[in-house]
């Protein structure tokens, strides 16, 4: 089954090629520099979900996936959150993102052991300018005291899995598309098209 990502973001389009499978075909936007970017306007992960995921399906065939996805933290009130992403401005590194939230922690005096923190991960299917079906993904765990592990992307370096003691960027690729969020979330999806599974709605 082909899939089109809405998005250019290749760490994201590779864990759902991994998570998914031979299965299925799945491309991102890489390919097609005369879609623009999607301005993420909304203000939930369904909402900036559905949106990328309409914007797409009006300009190309066939099913089209938009993965909004964030770390909720807590001590933070449930930041950053939608604004993962640009957490420390729109062109800062992972490593400068990962300072800030650091940095945001200590301000906020979060004990050691008050450092519980999810990532979310929602997905939106459509079609030709209409959404099939919206499904979500949670992995709960802790902030790390510093950055472990190269592996993975944004935030993996200091997100601690809830029954486990190395990061995501410590555990690498096969442990992680087996528990996170976007895994959960696909696994519903997966449901969905192959064996035809509703309800639509997460
Ligand atoms: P968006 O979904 O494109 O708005 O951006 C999501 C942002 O959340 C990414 O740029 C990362 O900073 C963060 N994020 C989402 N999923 C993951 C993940 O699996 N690992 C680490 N960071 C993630």
């Amino acid at each position: 089954m082909q899939l089109i990502v809405a998005s250019r973001n290749v760490h994201k389009t590779r864990e759902i090629q991994q998570i998914l499978g031979s299965e299925f075909a799945v491309r991102d936007l890489r390919a097609c520099p005369e879609i623009s970017e999607i301005i993420e306007s909304g203000t939930s992960f369904e909402e900036n979900a559905k949106l990328k995921a309409l914007a797409v399906s009006r300009k190309l065939p066939g099913l089209v996936i938009a993965d909004d996805s964030g770390l909720e933290v807590d001590a933070l009130g449930g930041a950053p959150g939608i604004h993962s992403a640009r957490y420390a401005g729109t062109n800062a590194t992972n490593r400068e993102k990962i300072d800030r939230l650091l940095e945001e922690l200590a301000r906020a005096g979060a004990a050691k052991d008050a450092r519980r923190a999810q990532f979310r991960c929602v997905l939106a299917l459509a079609r030709n300018g209409e959404v099939l079906g919206v499904f979500e993904g949670i992995i709960e765990g802790q902030i790390a005291d510093r950055p472990r592990g190269a592996r993975g992307f944004g935030y993996d370096p200091i997100f601690v899995p809830k029954g486990f003691q190395q990061t995501f960027g410590e555990l690498g690729p096969a442990e992680k598309n087996q528990l996170s969020h976007r895994a959960r979330a696909l696994e519903k999806l997966r449901a969905f098209l192959i064996l035809g599974r509703g309800p639509i709605k997460i």
